[in-house]
């Protein structure tokens, strides 16, 4: 059985229903008791837990072969920094994988994650890794770029963006490039590797770097998904500076916004690290690696933009 940390957000969801279809059982960690339904309503298992408490993992990895750690934030909230959940929050789990004679461990990381990284979300990626490298137990690694697909928060937020003035603002040059790949392609993906957790478990250590078949820059894809929902607007792009400086009053802006019924996503200053470095990897990752060709950002689109961005009934706004 797989036991997967994450399976509430965008892709634990997909993958979940995945597995369903595929007849594969997994237990899945729920922080939030009103998720529940996510997960069983896929027919899967549910254990309660934080990543960031162990004791609340106690136990609950018992019986499993195939640990998912999905586990992962853009924003710092409270107490839940990126050191807590990436950092502590895998400890803990590879700690309780070992504790339950789990046979596999998997780690989704990111494009990027680097000990010596500007941006504290891929310094502390890499600081995880290190942890299930050294764990002991047998690891794969996906460190893929942006993913897409219905509920990706990413898109959901691009969207509001673009429906909301008259232009849409693009913080920097938005000339770095993403590698957009589709969260349909990412499970056929681990799928290929897991097709089975009982005769998976015992697959060699391995990292994949992941992404679509196009490097794509920020501003191809703000006109892409703007080409999608069919809008025409020019494009401001913002001086970063400026942009910084700014984001102590975002929370009034938005707070403002939303009393005049516009919705204003959302942006952190490690978001707006992230999008000005490039973010990508061999154009063939997945061709070379796992023998087919995803979809391109404009091919998956049609896939899933109806339903993706505030009140269209997402299933989950991630990443
Ligand atoms: N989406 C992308 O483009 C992308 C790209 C590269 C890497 N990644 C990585 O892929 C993973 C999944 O991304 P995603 O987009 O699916 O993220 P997501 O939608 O934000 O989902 C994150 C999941 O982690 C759970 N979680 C957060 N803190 C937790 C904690 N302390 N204990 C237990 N569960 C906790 C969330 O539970 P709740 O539902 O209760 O919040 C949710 O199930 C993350 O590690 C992310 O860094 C994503």
């Amino acid at each position: 059985m797989f036991f997967v940390a994450g399976a509430t957000g965008f892709i634990g969801t997909h993958l979940i229903r995945s597995l369903a279809a595929a007849r594969l059982a997994a237990r899945c960690l729920v922080r939030n008791p009103r998720k529940i339904p996510r997960c069983t309503d896929a027919g899967m298992e549910v254990s309660l837990g934080d990543i960031t408490d162990r004791e609340s993992l106690r136990g609950k990895l018992d019986g499993c072969t195939v640990a998912v750690h999905l586990v992962g934030i853009i924003e710092e909230q409270g107490e839940m920094t990126f050191e807590k959940v990436h950092v502590r929050g895998t400890e803990n789990l590879v700690e309780e994988a070992k504790r339950s004679g789990v046979r596999h461990f998997f780690y989704q990381s990111a494009l990027g994650a680097s000990p010596g990284a500007k941006a504290r979300y891929a310094k502390t990626k890499a600081e995880a890794e290190e942890i299930v490298r050294a764990s002991g137990i047998p690891f794969t690694i996906f460190r893929p770029s942006l993913v897409v697909g219905e509920g990706d928060g990413f898109t959901g937020r691009l969207k509001e963006l673009i429906a909301l003035g008259p232009f849409v603002p693009v913080p920097g040059s938005g000339e770095a490039r993403l590698q957009p790949i589709y969260v349909g392609d990412w499970v056929k993906c681990f799928l290929s590797l897991f097709p089975d957790p009982s005769r998976s478990a015992d697959a060699p250590s391995r990292l994949f770097e992941l992404g679509g078949p196009e490097h794509l820059t920020y501003n191809e894809i703000v006109n892409q998904l703007m080409e999608a929902m069919g809008v025409n607007k020019p494009v401001i792009h913002l001086p970063l500076g400026a942009v910084k400086i700014s984001l102590p009053f975002a929370r009034i802006t938005r707070t403002l916004g939303e009393v005049f019924g516009k919705k204003i996503p959302p942006v952190t200053r490690e978001q707006l690290e992230l999008l000005q470095t490039d973010n990508i990897c061999a154009r063939d990752s997945v061709e070379r690696n796992f023998g087919f060709t995803p979809l391109t950002y404009r091919e998956a689109l049609p896939l899933f933009i109806q339903r993706t961005g505030k009140g269209r009934g997402s299933p989950k706004s991630g990443h």
